[in-house]
């Protein structure tokens, strides 16, 4: 995706639990649209608000689904299609978060609805990230692997350019700031998953592919995680549910 601006995603998971807090959370937003435009920000509600969330964005919000079903042709009781998420104005879609590969989703899948994704024309975004890490790298081979499985089936190098990537170590999410990864372990690995886009698609493009972090992003790390860490914006959990704490973030990616 060609983008000049940091790239912000809110991932509410499945929060909050009622209309009105999701509606507040929304108006919060629309508060601060002087300083979220200074990013390119997507909010990835549950489906269920996608509504009101489509109702209340404007230039400075896009909305972003949290994952796409894999649906053979016919009708699906209890399934959202592609075309509903499109008519809705979703422009993003987040694939392999670890919380739904926790639940069974196989790099396979993520492959198979990268593919669906851009067929759609939504930005897959693809997460990839280790459950644990070890110091002496080992765990590297492993988000090698995982990084060549979930892209496997981008074939055209010029299809590279439409996704985003998000790296998410499983161990740093839904913890505190103090528990996410240091910066300079961050850019250490930025720099290891260039290498194996570039091992995969060419150097030129592999560069231009946006990289996000997510894992535990809050007011405290966002300005160190993203200053020279080499990484495009954040997708950020619990902290996107605190209009204060997701303010700051937005700042931190906007000095
Ligand atoms: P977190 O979640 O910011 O709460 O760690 C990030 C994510 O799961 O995408």
């Amino acid at each position: 995706m060609k983008n000049s601006k940091p790239i912000l995603v809110a991932n509410w998971k499945d929060l909050p639990a009622s209309r009105e807090e999701a509606r507040a959370l929304l108006s919060g937003l629309a508060k601060k649209s002087a300083l979220f435009k200074k990013t390119t920000l997507f909010v990835a509600p549950p489906y269920s608000y996608l509504e009101s969330a489509a109702e209340k964005s404007s230039s400075y919000t896009r909305l972003a689904a949290q994952d796409i079903e894999i649906l053979p042709t016919g009708r699906h009781t209890g399934s959202i299609s592609t075309e509903i998420l499109k008519n809705f104005g979703v422009r993003l879609v987040v694939i392999g978060h670890s919380e739904r590969r926790r639940l069974g989703e196989t790099d396979a899948e993520v492959r198979e609805k990268v593919k669906i994704a851009m067929k759609a024309g939504i930005v897959p975004l693809i997460c990839v990230g280790e459950r644990e890490r070890d110091p002496d790298g080992k765990h590297l081979e492993g988000l090698r692997e995982q990084i060549k499985l979930s892209l496997g089936g981008i074939r055209k190098k010029d299809d590279v350019g439409k996704i985003v990537l998000a790296y998410e170590p499983v161990w740093a999410i839904g913890k505190r700031a103090q528990d996410a990864i240091s910066p300079q372990d961050l850019a250490e690995t930025i720099l290891f998953i260039r290498k194996v886009l570039s091992d995969m698609f060419g150097r030129k493009i592999a560069e231009k592919v946006p990289i996000l972090y997510g894992g535990s992003v809050e007011p405290a790390n966002a300005q160190e995680l993203f200053e020279s860490t080499g990484i495009s914006g954040f997708l950020v959990g619990h902290a996107s549910l605190d209009i204060n704490k997701f303010s700051k973030i937005a700042e931190a990616l906007t000095l």
